[in-house]
């Protein structure tokens, strides 16, 4: 699952932690009483993912990952700018601030962090079986809605969302955009 994370988002701020980092954060979700995880598998290997699950695993990731590799986090933040902005972004309220722009989750609301396949596999409908898959594991998980942020700039995600029903929040003032999209119970 990490490398197929490496191969599909190789410049975002978790890859540039490397596959540890990611292989923690992969497990962290897997392993968590409310995650959701669904991969899709060729030869037994992971091609794609989606995994999310309860909003606040995110920051139980961030304070875990913050203490099992305190050197690697400190080093990378000193090499490179991209991780050092999504610390900084981090540390410096700068959620909070777009906390406050954004309207409060409701209850009940689940989040989708990653979506991805690996590129040699994009274009045969993976990345479609594997949303519908998480809106149905995520509904029988109790979830009624989910949301997920995606870089304003991702136009092939952002299509992919739309045709797939997602609404679009926009959020000021950031690069990146929210979608949400409410599910049904079978
Ligand atoms: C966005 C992403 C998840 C889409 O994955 P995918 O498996 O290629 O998605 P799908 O195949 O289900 O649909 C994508 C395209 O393939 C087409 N398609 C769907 N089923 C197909 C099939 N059986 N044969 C050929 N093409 C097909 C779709 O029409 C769609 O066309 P588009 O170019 O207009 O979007 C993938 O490109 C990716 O991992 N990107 C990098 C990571 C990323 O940006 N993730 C989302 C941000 S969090």
């Amino acid at each position: 699952m990490a490398d197929c994370h490496l191969d599909a988002f190789p410049d975002r701020p978790m890859s540039l932690m490397g596959p540890d980092w990611l292989e923690f954060l992969y497990r962290h979700y897997m392993q968590a009483e409310r995650g959701v995880s669904i991969v899709a598998v060729q030869d037994s290997q992971p091609v794609g993912l989606a995994v999310g699950g309860h909003p606040d695993l995110l920051a139980g990731f961030r304070r875990a990952a913050t203490r099992r590799f305190p050197v690697k986090l400190a080093m990378a933040t000193v090499r490179s700018s991209v991780v050092r902005r999504s610390v900084l972004a981090s540390m410096t309220g700068h959620f909070r601030k777009q906390a406050s722009v954004l309207p409060p989750d409701e209850p009940g609301t689940g989040s989708l962090l990653s979506i991805c396949v690996r590129s040699d596999f994009e274009g045969q409908g993976i990345a479609s079986r594997l949303l519908d898959a998480f809106q149905t594991a995520s509904a029988e998980a109790g979830f009624s809605s989910l949301r997920l942020s995606v870089l304003g700039e991702n136009t092939r995600a952002r299509r992919f969302y739309e045709r797939h029903g997602w609404e679009l929040r926009p959020i000021n003032g950031s690069l990146s955009v929210r979608y949400v999209c409410k599910l049904e119970r079978s």
